[in-house]
């Protein structure tokens, strides 16, 4: 059976290539990027497949945009991969406290908004993928090194029985 996935990011590189997969699976997929013409272009790949949310995952109204979408279509979901992500590669001395803020935003806060108002619409057995950054192991002085490195691709995960075990995000200590 088809299971749906929404996948963020997905307007090039990885998270194109994800979708992509995902569909050529005969999986449904949710696209989110804020390019939409890119998103578009995605759409008309696998037009049964895809659906696509122009949305900034750093806004709190294009989130709730997104959870709209959810509720208003009464979707579940079998599982989010948080792709979308933000390196601003400069010496330390040279970031500036909006940089660090911005990586923050995108690489940390976003996904942990996002799979807290998500978690609603998670089947069980549900999936949460966090793709990380190279730059959590390397010597990078950026923000990488605390959020992206901090995350780990999940186990697969009971979203209600975990999150209620340990009163978090399941799978990180
Ligand atoms: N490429 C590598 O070698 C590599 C290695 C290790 C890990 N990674 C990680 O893998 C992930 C994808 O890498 P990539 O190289 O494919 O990245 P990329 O080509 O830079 O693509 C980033 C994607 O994130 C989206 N995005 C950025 N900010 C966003 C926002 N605020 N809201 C919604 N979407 C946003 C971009 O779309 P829009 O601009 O359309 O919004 C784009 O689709 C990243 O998390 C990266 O850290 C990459």
């Amino acid at each position: 059976m088809a299971n749906h996935y929404l996948v963020t990011g997905a307007s090039r590189g990885i998270g194109f290539e994800t979708v992509k997969n995902l569909a050529d699976n005969d999986h449904l997929v949710t696209a989110v990027a804020r390019s939409r013409d890119k998103l578009s272009s995605l759409r008309g790949l696998y037009p049964e497949h895809i659906r696509t949310l122009a949305a900034d995952i750093t806004s709190d109204q294009d989130r709730e945009g997104i959870i709209q979408h959810m509720s208003e279509n009464g979707l579940t979901l079998d599982g989010i991969v948080h792709n979308a992500g933000l390196l601003i590669n400069k010496p330390f001395e040279d970031l500036t406290n909006e940089d660090w803020q911005r990586q923050l935003d995108v690489n940390l806060l976003a996904p942990v908004f996002l799979t807290r108002d998500l978690l609603k619409f998670m089947n069980p057995g549900s999936h949460i993928l966090n793709i990380s950054s190279m730059g959590g192991f390397q010597e990078f002085a950026c923000p990488c090194v605390s959020n992206q490195g901090s995350f780990k691709i999940h186990e697969p995960w009971q979203p209600h029985s975990e999150y209620q075990q340990h009163g978090g995000i399941p799978g990180k200590q």
